[in-house]
């Protein structure tokens, strides 16, 4: 057991409960305090979880006692949050996107390496069991060497259930950088670093409508692009295509599959709009020599080993895990695996289908370093691991 990680959270908003329950049942992080931009808001998230202290976010990137901040503010202010908890000392795990440019998000990067400390973010799906499956599968040359990639996420968007969509259709927010994250990550983890993208976009409306809650029938103005279709090019060989929509009623594309000289995986998600988050669930996939698709987990079997493998835990909403994997990072002096340049990587990608739709579409060549992560240890929901 490692000397558990002193967290201070700054952001109690929609997202907060399942870090919040995640990290209080993780003995390696002691959650100390938690602060946003509304004393009121943090006052009742720390009433209803018995977290310490509630407070503004000054007073956590000040408290010396604090060894890491859990940024889970808004996108725009991602950054700002970031760097002042890093120059307070604090390592950092923030909620995705890394950053809204890829200048903010390198001077996490070299501020964060300047002082030593350690950068982790979100997403952390990747990290749960289904993913670990994949990757399982991949290596164990189950589909034979990688071909390609395709994904697809087409919703309408969040101002149906979400009371305070605006973030989603400002500078920051989108159906690729909002999406786009979970996918990239997960392709990255699965087939290694990108070389090039390419992308098209558009924006449907210029206006929508919220259609829930105490704002219902208010108008937002939309200022990024909505529905964007974009081409991967991997490092080591394989080719892919996404496309990430808030203009899509409906589809039954699956939403990722990986095509290998030997067979397919086909990772399906029920839900159009919060598959995204989805840690487990089922994976497919079909070889050369079967004729229709098998489902994983299955109890019995010729691939028995593929059971054990998929036997990874984390399988429920896990969101969390990665900053729990920074904490063991911190204590064991490692990189985690959740990390900044992961996000970076993932972010110059974003950036750069958006960069190259507004330009006509021509791929652009990816330079951020970024390495594939790990797998997680078999026996890491059994903690403590190595
Ligand atoms: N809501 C979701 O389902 C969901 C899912 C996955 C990821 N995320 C990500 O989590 C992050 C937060 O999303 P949310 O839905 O919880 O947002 P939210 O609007 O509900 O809450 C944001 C919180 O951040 C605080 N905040 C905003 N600006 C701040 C600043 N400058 N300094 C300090 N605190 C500040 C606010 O006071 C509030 O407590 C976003 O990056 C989002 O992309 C959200």
């Amino acid at each position: 057991m490692i000397e558990p990680l002193r967290v201070g959270l700054i952001g109690c908003g929609r997202i907060s409960d399942i870090y919040i329950q995640n990290c209080q049942s993780f003995a390696e992080i002691d959650l100390v305090a938690c602060a946003s931009l509304d004393l009121a808001e943090s006052q009742a998230k720390a009433a209803t979880y018995g977290i310490p202290n509630a407070t503004l976010p000054q007073d956590i990137i000040s408290d010396p006692s604090i060894d890491a901040v859990l940024n889970l503010t808004i996108p725009a202010a991602h950054a700002e949050v970031s760097l002042a908890s890093l120059d307070a000392g604090k390592h950092v795990y923030s909620e995705k996107p890394f950053a809204t440019t890829l200048a903010d998000g390198q001077a996490i990067l070299d501020r964060a390496a300047a002082k030593g400390l350690l950068v982790g973010n979100a997403p952390d799906t990747f990290l749960g069991g289904r993913w670990q499956t994949c990757r399982a599968m991949i290596d164990r040359g189950v589909i034979g060497k990688p071909v390609g990639a395709q994904v697809f996420v087409g919703t309408h968007g969040v101002e149906r259930h979400n009371p305070n969509p605006d973030f989603y259709y400002q500078a920051g927010g989108g159906p690729l950088l909002d999406l786009g994250p979970y996918y990239l990550t997960a392709l990255v983890f699965l087939l290694g670093p990108l070389s090039a993208v390419s992308g098209l976009a558009r924006r449907t409306f210029d206006q929508r409508k919220i259609e829930n809650g105490p704002r219902n029938g208010e108008w937002m103005d939309v200022e990024i692009e909505t529905h964007v279709v974009s081409q991967l090019a991997f490092a080591a060989g394989p080719i892919g295509s996404m496309t990430m929509s808030f203009d899509v009623w409906d589809s039954d594309t699956p939403r990722l599959e990986i095509y290998g000289e030997e067979g397919t995986l086909c990772i399906p998600d029920p839900d159009p709009v919060f598959g995204a988050n989805i840690f487990g669930g089922p994976v497919l996939y079909r070889q050369r020599e079967t004729s229709r698709w098998t489902h994983q987990p299955r109890p019995t079997g010729r691939e028995a080993w593929l059971v054990a493998e998929n036997d990874f835990g984390f399988n429920e909403n896990a969101r969390g895990l990665g900053l729990l994997d920074l904490a063991y990072a911190v204590r064991k002096n490692r990189a985690p695996r959740a990390s900044g340049d992961l996000a970076q990587h993932v972010l110059e990608a974003m950036l750069s289908i958006l960069a190259s739709a507004e330009q006509g579409g021509a791929m652009i060549p990816l330079t951020t370093p970024c390495e594939r992560p790990a797998p997680l240890p078999r026996n890491f929901s059994q903690r403590p691991q190595p």
